[in-house]
């Protein structure tokens, strides 16, 4: 019997994260769900199943993490943090994390696993993304670029990863409020919107809470992580969730 393959998923503490690791668990994979801070209870016990700590933003993080990890099949970059705001009203500090975190993280976690893939001639790196490199929407300037930048990334990798056999592809999730995405992203707000965009941030603030409008849901973005994972003949983007698929046409 072979033995079965094995994916590391960042960033899996709540979300997209936590659903595509459980998705993996229960179709047989081995799964490596990492976090900043494990917590033991998060998903079912397995012996297929391990959680480690990892911050995508600290290569000491990184490099322990992927010694311990050990062989590797695929590599799930999902980690990231959100924030809406005005770019009039937004800091560079808090740009650089948003940067750090959601480009430069997954930059270097791919970095990290390549040579292993490289020499195996084998391995899938699927960086989750998001629908609003589709569609722009307003105060969403620094979180699209950081975003866009792994989209053109990717797109760019995968020509020279090609004659390796290592395929990278992208997940474009739509919008998700079931996450803790939202909330985790207004710890990241700017203490004050200048007040020239206060009744313009205000309607955008409304217009998010129309529950009637389509949205992600979770299971979305797993099942489509799972597709670019395990079908070869998938496309380089695969948009997740009813938004996501409308949006891409
Ligand atoms: N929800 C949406 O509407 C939406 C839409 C499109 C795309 N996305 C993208 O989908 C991905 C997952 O989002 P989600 O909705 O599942 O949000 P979430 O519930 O907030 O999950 C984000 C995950 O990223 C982790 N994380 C943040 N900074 C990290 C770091 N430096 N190192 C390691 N892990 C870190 C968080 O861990 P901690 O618990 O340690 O903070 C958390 O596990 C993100 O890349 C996001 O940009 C989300």
């Amino acid at each position: 019997m072979t033995s079965p393959s094995t994916v590391l998923i960042t960033g899996c503490s709540s979300g997209f994260g936590l659903e595509t690791a459980r998705l993996f668990l229960d179709r047989g994979w081995r799964v490596i769900a990492t976090m900043r801070q494990p917590q033991a209870d998060l998903l079912p016990r397995s012996d297929r199943l391990r959680m480690l700590p990892l911050d995508v933003i600290q290569p000491d993080s990184i490099a322990a993490c992927l010694q311990e990890a050990g062989p590797l099949d695929a590599l799930v970059n999902n980690a990231g943090v959100g924030m809406l705001a005005p770019l009039e009203g937004t800091s560079l500090t808090l740009a650089q994390e948003l940067f750090q975190t959601n480009t430069l993280g997954t930059l270097a976690m791919t970095q990290a696993v390549l040579p292993q893939f490289r020499e195996r001639r084998a391995g899938v790196v699927v960086n989750v993304t998001s629908s609003v490199t589709l569609k722009p929407l307003p105060l969403l300037s620094v979180y699209t670029a950081s975003k866009a930048a792994v989209n053109a990334f990717t797109e760019s990798l995968a020509l020279e990863l090609a004659p390796f056999d290592v395929r990278v592809r992208l997940v474009l999730p739509g919008r998700a409020p079931t996450t803790r995405f939202g909330a985790n992203a207004m710890t990241r707000m700017p203490g004050q919107v200048p007040p020239a965009y206060a009744d313009f941030t205000q309607a955008v603030f409304t217009s998010l809470r129309d529950l009637d409008a389509p949205t992600t849901q979770a299971i979305d973005v797993a099942e489509a992580v799972w597709r670019a994972v395990t079908d070869p003949t998938a496309p380089m983007r695969l948009p997740a969730g009813s938004d996501a698929v409308a949006l891409a046409g």
